[in-house]
């Protein structure tokens, strides 16, 4: 089945978080304004002290740790949050802001297809710092990507992008708050569209 086909209207999300939050904040305050159906069913995170999770609780959503400590292997681990994902029945998994790169067992059995939203322009500036390579290659135009996970990373089909223009004075800090904006709309834009497929 193409990544594609696996597409699905979702109603039960699964999310993974390691810092802020904000995309996170996005998705919960746009169904609990009723401009999103379904739910978050689940945070994941591997990081216990992350501040997304307080977003998480807040809107009374069941959150769980996966420390690396904890497993014998980043594989155990990453089966462990796929098998928690199958236990909660989600029928979509979206990466907002998850640090770490899954292991191939985590796509081969958390059993629905897994989104990821990147803050460049991909195929440009896979990995991490992706602001700070944008900014180091001296382009004129960055923006950010929802994408399909696959094994690569951050080289799945491309769902959405929006494009930001670079400005003279800007560092990482200021040509990321900007970006994250524009990940917030094609977040929801991407969430929404999917619902709507098949109706
Ligand atoms: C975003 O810039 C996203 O593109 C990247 O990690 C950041 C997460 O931000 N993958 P937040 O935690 O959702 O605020």
């Amino acid at each position: 089945m193409s990544f594609a086909d696996s597409l699905k209207p979702w109603r039960r999300l699964g999310v993974l978080v390691s810092g802020k939050g904000s995309n996170l904040a996005t998705i919960l305050s746009a169904i609990a304004e009723g401009q999103l159906m379904g739910e978050v069913a689940c945070v994941l995170s591997d990081t216990p002290d992350a501040p997304a999770l307080a977003h998480a609780q807040n809107h009374g959503v069941l959150t769980q740790i996966f420390p690396r400590k904890d497993f014998l292997s980043r594989q155990a681990r990453d089966a462990a949050m796929a098998q928690f994902l199958r236990e909660q029945r989600v029928d979509l998994v979206f990466l907002a802001g998850y640090m770490r790169v899954l292991e191939p067992v985590f796509l081969e059995t958390v059993g629905a297809p897994v989104l990821n939203i990147h803050p460049s322009l991909l195929p440009s500036f896979r990995g991490l710092h992706a602001v700070e390579q944008a900014l180091a290659a001296g382009v004129k135009i960055a923006g950010c990507t929802v994408h399909g996970v696959v094994s690569d990373v951050d080289a799945g089909p491309i769902l959405a992008q929006a494009a930001v223009p670079v400005k003279n004075n800007d560092t990482a800090e200021t040509l990321h708050r900007r970006i994250q904006e524009q990940e917030h709309r094609i977040v929801l834009e991407t969430l929404w569209r999917l619902q709507q497929k098949g109706e």
